[in-house]
């Protein structure tokens, strides 16, 4: 299979975002949280493993006040571009949750159904507070009520892949957010 951009991996149609839009926009997001959060709130950046990790990273280093970090496992996709519509959750790595304010760090927010899971289960452990912030979000494709506190881009209804998104694990790696050609996902 190869790439009709000369560039641009196979599978990847086009670039969306490139490295300094996302710089740019995670810089405006984490004044925005540091801005929200008073000095007395402990507060928790939790990461959906594993395609918020790229996210989380260049986030974190963009707040200039304590944290801490914690992770769960989700996954809903398999090795397809349509969920599955039962995520799965593994919260054993989160940590003690209770009495923390939990700012939920996602790469993407697709139906909706993982964070409403996630925000549910950490509300469940006692957290003083759930915030979510996601670097990119589908409103076309919602199918449960869910509104992120923090958006990076609001993007269309197409698969994406980079900067920690992948389409059967691979493209994580790029440094931008691209298009998958549809070709590639049959
Ligand atoms: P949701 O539960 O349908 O909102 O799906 C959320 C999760 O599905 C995200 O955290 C991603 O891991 C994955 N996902 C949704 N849309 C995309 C996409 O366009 N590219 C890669 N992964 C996606
Ligand atoms: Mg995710």
């Amino acid at each position: 299979m190869s790439s009709p951009i000369p560039g641009l991996p196979a599978g990847v149609q086009r670039v969306l975002l490139d490295e300094g839009q996302i710089r740019r926009r995670v810089e405006t997001l984490a004044q925005e949280i540091c801005a929200d959060y008073g000095d007395e709130c402990r507060l928790v950046l939790l990461a959906p493993l594993k395609g918020s990790v790229v996210f989380l990273a260049d986030l974190m280093r963009q707040l200039a006040r304590p944290i801490t970090i914690s992770f769960v496992l989700a996954s809903s996709y398999g090795n397809s571009t349509e969920s599955s519509g039962v995520p799965e959750l593994q919260m054993d790595m989160c940590g003690d949750l209770s009495g923390a304010d939990v700012l939920v760090v996602e790469d993407i927010i697709d139906t909706g159904r993982t964070l409403q899971r996630l925000v549910a289960a950490i509300r469940s452990r006692g957290a003083a507070s759930v915030k979510v912030c996601c670097l990119l979000d589908k409103p076309a494709r919602r199918v449960v009520e869910l509104r992120p506190d923090y958006v990076g881009f609001e993007i269309a209804d197409d698969f994406v892949v980079g900067y920690g998104l992948d389409f059967a694990e691979q493209h994580r790696n790029l440094p931008y957010v691209a298009v998958l050609d549809p070709d590639a996902a049959r």
